[in-house]
């Protein structure tokens, strides 16, 4: 199977044709930078896999003691290392059985299929979140309005997605975006080249939005959205339309995975090297799906207490199996015998 080669973005991919109208929810990306995908999993799928999250959790290394009806073990005592923003990337979990099952859902492969004109697409091995209520002992979830592309590269680079897997209403957490900004994120960068307040950046892929940069926005008249939505819908949005993630406040959980998928013909052989790489080692990576940034394996997962997590063994609990179309999402298909 090993040097297939990818059939590039079509003519229709989104974006690419100004005015173009699909009839579908690519017209809402275009319009509003986002959308919610309703039923990209069948409910009673995303409900399952909601289930096996919180049995990961109820079961981690042999079970530490968390329980999802006590939340007097809704501490790190009793779980993984989750961050403030309900993030998971250790222990292998970005390869578990469920993660993978989840990426390789037919409604949430086919509509990236259709904003990239494209069967031929690669996935990211990102990270699974696991926002739990009323946690007191994680430090506060502070808004960070990002987007996740860099500026000095504008145009439509990268659709973002997340399989919402429990209710998700006001109270519930999740994603919360600036609806519509995507249109004005080239004329925001040209203003704000030289801000000399810019917000620091782990990577060039990545920038935050200062008080000034808000300002502006909110001066545009962008409105801030939280979206809502339903076990198995799958939330949508361009890299540039400026995002960050809310804590639930009410008494339910947010489960969600990140999903993104891009063209495979739009990844270098470095690239599916690299992402080849971190699959057999079972490492995740950002939302990236060219595996821009993997997991660093000699950076231990740190708990709050500053000590490293002694759980952590970057392994998912069984061997990563998947299907022909599983194996292409990987890249690993679209290497050349020659590379
Ligand atoms: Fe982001």
């Amino acid at each position: 199977m090993a040097g297939i080669v990818p059939k590039p973005s079509g003519p229709n991919k989104l974006f690419n044709n100004p005015g173009q109208k699909f009839g579908d929810f690519r017209d809402d990306i275009l319009r509003d930078g986002y959308v919610v995908v309703k039923g990209a999993v069948p409910r009673e799928r995303a409900e399952k896999y909601a289930e096996e999250m919180y049995s990961y959790l109820e079961n981690f290394k042999g079970g530490l003691g968390f329980k999802r009806f006590d939340p007097s073990t809704h501490t790190e005592q009793y779980l993984p290392v989750i961050n403030e923003k309900g993030m998971c990337s250790g222990y292998g979990v970005n390869h578990e059985t469920f993660t993978w099952d989840i990426r390789c859902e037919p409604g949430v492969v086919d509509a990236f299929a259709k904003v990239f004109d494209t069967e031929d697409l690669i996935v990211s091995f990102d990270a699974v979140n696991f926002a739990l209520p009323n946690r007191k002992d994680t430090k506060e979830n502070k808004p960070w309005p990002h987007q996740d592309q860099d500026p000095e590269k504008p145009g439509f680079r990268c659709l973002q997605g997340i399989v919402n897997l429990l209710p998700n209403g006001p109270k519930d957490g999740g994603l919360i975006v600036c609806k519509g900004a995507h249109h004005l994120s080239e004329q925001f960068h040209e203003e704000f080249r030289d801000e000399p307040d810019k917000v620091w950046a782990w990577t060039k892929e990545w920038y935050g939005f200062s008080d000034r940069g808000m300002r502006w926005l909110a001066d545009k008249g962008m409105e801030w959205v939280k979206v809502e939505c339903e076990p198995g819908d799958l939330l949508l949005w361009d890299s540039r339309t400026p995002h960050y993630n809310l804590s639930p406040t009410g008494d339910r959980p947010r489960f969600a995975t990140y999903t993104c998928y891009m063209p495979a013909a739009d990844a270098t052989q470095e690239d599916l090297l690299r992402k080849k790489e971190a699959f057999e080692k079972q490492l995740g990576t950002t939302h990236w799906p060219n595996a821009a940034h993997v997991r660093d394996v000699s950076q231990p997962l740190m708990r709050k207490d500053g000590t490293p997590c002694p759980y952590n063994d970057d392994k998912p609990r069984q061997p990563i199996k998947l299907d022909e179309r599983g194996m292409k999402l990987t890249g690993i298909s679209y290497i050349t015998a020659s590379a």
